[in-house]
């Protein structure tokens, strides 16, 4: 899929993520910023908040418990939050995801 990025700074950046890999993995792997991922991707860290605005968000599987505790306690949150490494890709054509400023 292809994954557009929003970043902090205003700018996007697209990337191609393949079927199997998370939001958070296309971030990282292609250096941008704003995805930090300290944990990476064992949805204990937080550190890879994104925004799903709809209809995105209805493209993935709703958030386990854990994540859904996690991101309950994250500066900034708001009802479209998400741990973009709980963010798997399966056969979305195009995903848009806002990147939350980590210095928030
Ligand atoms: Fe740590 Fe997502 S990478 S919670």
């Amino acid at each position: 899929a292809r994954v557009v990025y929003h970043l902090p700074d205003g700018t996007e950046q697209a990337v191609d993520v393949p079927a199997g890999q998370s939001v958070m993995d296309g971030s990282v792997r292609n250096n941008l910023p704003g995805i930090v991922a300290e944990c990476g991707g064992s949805c204990s860290c937080a550190t890879c908040h994104v925004f799903v605005e709809d209809p995105g968000a209805g493209q993935f599987d709703p958030p386990s418990d854990e994540e859904a505790e996690l991101v309950e306690f994250l500066e900034g949150a708001r009802p479209s939050s998400r741990l973009s490494c709980q963010l798997i890709i399966s056969d979305q054509d195009e995903v848009h995801v806002e990147v939350a400023d980590s210095s928030l």
